[in-house]
């Protein structure tokens, strides 16, 4: 190939690479295989090799390894960053609209329209695009000054190298600063953390500390290494285009290869504000980044540019912001609690402290290798951080804030409630109390696990009332439980003759139950209520269910070797026999199905088949009862031989079961 020939294949190399880049990483939706993406791209590092002119700053081979650098150059930004005021409350918000309509000399009557963006918690970038080629990428520094971070943010897959322009959009400008933020998601933030943890380097606070020291790094290597996103929302100086809202800019920028987020909202009011807000606060726990608020901007950019900004925050826009996930508080003392299946837990007592809304007084440090880990003491300053529902986490030590006067925290030698010894298996990171159900408060929790509401649901039966019964003596087991008597519960504390008679109607209520019900309420460990579920649908009978084996388990889809290994277990336990037993006498009974094909499933899992109730073109035979129906209609259109009880069992040269 002659270098003329070569140039204007590289750069038609490029351009397609480019737009490949974006269908894959900012749209989710690649239109070329891999191998084909890979074909081209080793293709463009063949010609750049063999004629090294040709390496232009925009091919998509430049994104990863440029040298260190010494220090960050500092990057003056021609219009300021700015940043914003936070509101707080509905009321506040409603104050936000009055100044908005007081300065715009505007009626109640006119409506404004706003638009709404999730405030995505990483660091503010700055990017500049001249005619279309990303030349400098910087953070947002003081506001006036940032640092220059080109070569880092080259690496960010959705960073754009060179925009294009799509049939819909405009041109390409001939100057675009564009502003947004980069982030990491919550998954890839975990997965880093882990591996700090297990490497015993101190973990990031939160997302945003890692998208900002990710993006900060003097060696680009290291900032290609962590899977950094970035969102755009907002410009600095443009030539060569005409926006007019905000709106348009979110749907503008996508047109030349810039992600925008898809949780940005219109709004005609600022009533349709506040209910995007909540909507948003709904769903903040199934967004894959962090945020910690709403941003809210007045969508025109003509009445944005009437309202102008003070010192630096725009008075057209706000942070509608949540409350915060992470506080620091301090560590009074770590106890250590005894649960259902016998695991001790280091639980951490902290100063009394509001997250996420709600306030905490205790927080988990899971076990004892991650207090080790963490070099987690007593006595220390922490940071906690509770996300979404889960129960408050003890994040890190501020070491910066030891007296010395800390303590380290060992793990009792005697379980705290009943004083057996306590025991860690071979291999697990746990300790446990080597008691069993003979512990009360392993028999507390459990009884608690069988009563709670996904599992028998005995309404009125609480912890409280729980810790009474196991403390006099009164109830030792499930079946006890079920076997209560207004007169036995009408002698203790606070319960009159009324909700005694109410909890024992409750009680035989709860009684008839279902089989998942039931198997997620044993307590097996390692079950919950999908896995019971799945079982339950499979075995149909609690009898079956005992009977089958390891291989059997196996055999079902979702249960892995440790969930078959110990519902085995667990089902081969004398006393369990005994246990269920005694729940029937109690009067406990759910409905058990003696399936059509159940004979056939479980020999057809046993010969190591993979039984599953849906038919689809993979599957090999469907196994027909009476009742098959429509999958057997679908299995007849799939072209899917179809087989009766009978012929499979004769098949496998098994006998049928009852
Ligand atoms: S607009 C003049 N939009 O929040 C408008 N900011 O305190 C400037 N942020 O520094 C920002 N998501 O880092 C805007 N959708 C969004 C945002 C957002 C996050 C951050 C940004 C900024 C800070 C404002």
């Amino acid at each position: 190939m002659d270098r003329t020939a070569a140039a204007e294949r590289a750069q038609k190399l490029r351009e397609e690479l480019c737009y490949h880049n974006y269908r894959y990483y900012v749209c989710d939706d690649p239109v070329i295989s891999d191998a084909e993406y890979d074909r081209a791209f080793a293709e463009l590092a063949a010609i750049e090799s063999s004629f090294p002119e040709l390496v232009a700053p925009d091919s998509p081979t430049q994104r990863v390894g440029a040298a260190p650098v010494a220090y960050l150059p500092k990057y003056a930004h021609r219009l300021p960053m700015l940043s914003l005021q936070n509101v707080t409350s509905a009321g506040e918000l409603a104050d936000f609209e009055g100044r908005i309509r007081r300065l715009l000399e505007l009626e109640a009557t006119v409506p404004i329209r706003f638009v709404t963006e999730p405030k995505v918690d990483g660091v503010a970038i700055e990017l500049v695009y001249v005619q279309g080629l990303l030349t400098s990428a910087s953070t947002r520094g003081d506001g006036i000054t940032g640092e220059d971070i080109t070569p880092n943010a080259r690496t960010i897959r959705t960073v754009p190298l060179r925009l294009f322009a799509s049939p819909a959009g405009p041109a390409v400008p001939e100057l675009l600063e564009v502003r947004g933020e980069v982030y990491i998601g919550r998954s890839a933030f975990e997965t880093v953390n882990q591996r700090r943890l297990e490497a015993g380097e101190e973990l990031y606070a939160n997302p945003r500390n890692l998208a900002a020291g990710s993006l900060r790094q003097l060696d680009p290597r290291e900032t290609a290494a962590r899977p950094l996103d970035v969102f755009c929302y907002a410009l600095g100086t443009v030539k060569g285009v005409a926006l007019t809202s905000q709106w348009q800019l979110l749907q503008t920028l996508p047109s030349w290869g810039l992600p925008t987020n898809g949780e940005a909202r219109q709004c005609d009011s600022i009533a349709a504000v506040e209910a995007e807000f909540r909507s948003l606060a709904a769903r903040r726990d199934d967004l894959a980044y962090e945020i910690d608020g709403m941003v809210v901007k007045v969508d025109d950019f003509g009445l944005q540019e009437r309202l102008g900004a003070i010192s630096r925050s725009p008075r057209w826009a706000v942070a509608y912001k949540f409350p915060a996930r992470e506080a620091t508080t301090q560590l009074v003392d770590i106890v250590a609690s005894v649960g259902r299946t016998g695991v001790i837990t280091p639980v951490a007592v902290i100063a009394a402290v509001e997250v996420g809304g709600v306030t905490v007084s205790r927080a988990t440090l899971h076990n004892l290798d991650e207090v080790r880990k963490k070099d987690v003491r007593i006595g220390d300053w922490i940071l906690v951080r509770r996300a979404g529902d889960v129960i408050p986490e003890v994040v890190k030590p501020i070491k910066e804030r030891r007296t010395g006067a800390e303590r380290v925290f060992e793990m009792p030698e005697k379980c705290p409630v009943c004083g057996a010894a306590v025991v860690r298996d071979e291999g697990e990171v746990a300790f446990r109390c080597s008691a069993g159900l003979q512990c009360a408060a392993q028999r507390k929790e459990m009884l608690r696990h069988f009563a709670s509401r996904d599992a028998l649901n005995i309404d009125g039966m609480g912890e409280k009332l729980i810790d009474q019964l196991v403390d006099r003596g009164l109830v030792a087991s499930r079946a006890d439980l079920l076997s209560l008597t207004a007169a036995t519960l009408a002698n203790l504390d606070r319960m009159g003759e009324k909700s005694a008679a109410n909890l024992v109607a409750a009680i035989d209520h709860a009684k008839h139950t279902t089989l998942a019900r039931l198997v997620y309420a044993l307590g097996i460990r390692h079950i919950g209520e999908r896995t019971a579920r799945a079982l339950a649908d499979y075995a149909g009978a609690l009898d079956h269910l005992a009977a089958m084996s390891v291989a059997e388990l196996t055999a079902i889809a979702d249960v892995g070797p440790v969930v078959a290994a110990s519902v085995h277990a667990f089902f081969a336990d004398e006393s369990v026999v005994e246990e269920i037993r005694r729940l029937r006498q109690a009067g406990a009974t759910w409905p058990e199905t003696a399936r059509a094909a159940a004979g056939a499933t479980v020999a057809a899992a046993a010969a190591g088949a993979r039984p599953s109730s849906s038919v689809s073109r993979k599957t090999d035979f469907v196994i027909a009862g009476a009742d098959a129906g429509s999958k057997a209609q679908k299995a007849a259109q799939l072209g899917v031989r179809i087989l009766s009880e009978e012929d499979f069992l004769a098949l496998l040269g098994a006998a049928p079961l009852s």
